[in-house]
């Protein structure tokens, strides 16, 4: 089977801290509430960057490590809802400010809080046909610009914040993939900007029921393709959206203590962001080794969702 290798990773979160506790002085809320309903206790907000800023600073990293020379990119895709722009595409614009070469495919992709994995794949597939063997995947998010501060059933939830990964097509290695999607834009939906900003509105039982669903299911598919038991892997890392979705997800599987990995306490929910992220803090702190077997899984509003199963 050939799979895509991640040769490296890196991320750019804003300075801005904002506890839950700054929260509770805009809208009725508390950090326990906040906490004991979600596991977040802070996120990030921007104050001033840029989605593009972002992005370039989680890119730019994830280069650097990979040892590679921008011009030895060959695909380039930034995964996001919220872009700077409808059009340049987030991708186009990291082309010029990371100086790849003028023949690389840039795009970028929406499937929210799936994007990341989504753009696993399509990168994926895209290298088996690329001049060059390499490509950078992005998942770049602000969400606080959609974010309307007097609703507390959103505006606790979610964090600004990028992660990057470089790419090498087409190693001899493990790869399973799983993808779905649920039209439905009654239970999560983003207007773009215009006279209904700021527009994030979400039913959020139903997206947890759903999250559960396809977490659960996404995970089961890929450890059947696999012919392994959760507890043969090395790490699974979930989009981040909310602490209880996760533990929920780990018990019904019967998952060792600490298989899931969790870092939304600090970062909230950050969409296409968030398991990059995540990749990228395991990598840097020596936790996530060659050859070790990761599973990734992610959902999202569209209703979409994701899931991968390879080899670090
Ligand atoms: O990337 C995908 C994005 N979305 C998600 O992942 C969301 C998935 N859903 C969730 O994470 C959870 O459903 C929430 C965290 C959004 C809500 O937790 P819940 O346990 O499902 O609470 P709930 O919506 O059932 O609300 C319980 C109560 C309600 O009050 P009443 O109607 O019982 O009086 C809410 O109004 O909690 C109230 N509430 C709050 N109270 C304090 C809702 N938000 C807040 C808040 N602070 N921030």
């Amino acid at each position: 089977m050939s799979a895509p290798r991640i040769l490296s990773t890196g991320r750019c979160l804003p300075e801005r801290v904002v506890t839950n506790e700054e929260l509770s002085r805009l809208v009725e809320t508390s950090d326990q509430w906040v906490f004991s309903r979600t596991g977040i206790h802070s996120r990030r907000f921007c104050a001033g960057e840029q989605n593009i800023d972002l992005a370039e600073g989680a890119a730019r990293q994830a280069l650097e490590r990979s040892g590679l020379r921008p011009a030895d990119i060959g695909v380039c895709v930034a995964a996001t809802f919220t872009p700077d722009w409808a059009a340049p595409a987030t991708a186009c614009l990291l082309q010029k400010r990371l100086g790849l070469r003028e023949d690389t495919i840039c795009f970028d992709l929406n499937a929210a809080c799936a994007g990341f994995l989504h753009g696993l794949n399509t990168v994926h597939a895209l290298l088996a046909d690329c001049r060059r063997p390499y490509a950078l995947l992005v998942g770049s998010e602000v969400i606080s610009r959609v974010l309307d501060m007097t609703d507390r059933n959103t505006c606790v939830l979610f964090g600004d914040g990028a992660g990057a990964a470089v790419l090498c097509r087409n190693e001899p290695g493990r790869w399973h993939t799983v993808f779905g999607a649920r039209g439905d834009a009654e239970v999560l939906q983003v207007y773009g900007p215009g006279p209904r900003f700021p527009a994030l509105r979400m039913d959020g039982r139903a997206v947890f029921r759903f999250a559960l669903e396809v977490l659960e299911s996404s995970i089961r598919q890929l450890l059947a393709a696999e012919g392994c038991g959760i507890n043969d892997l090395d790490w699974v890392v979930c989009h981040q959206a909310n602490a209880r979705i996760i533990d929920h997800v780990s018990d019904r599987l019967k998952a060792r203590e600490g298989l899931f990995y969790k870092n939304m306490e600090r970062f909230g929910n950050t969409s296409a962001a968030s398991i990059p992220i995540a990749l990228d803090e395991l990598a840097e702190a020596g936790r996530l080794r060659p050859g070790m077997r990761v599973l990734c899984a992610g959902f999202g509003g569209g209703l979409v969702w994701s899931g991968a199963l390879f080899q670090w």
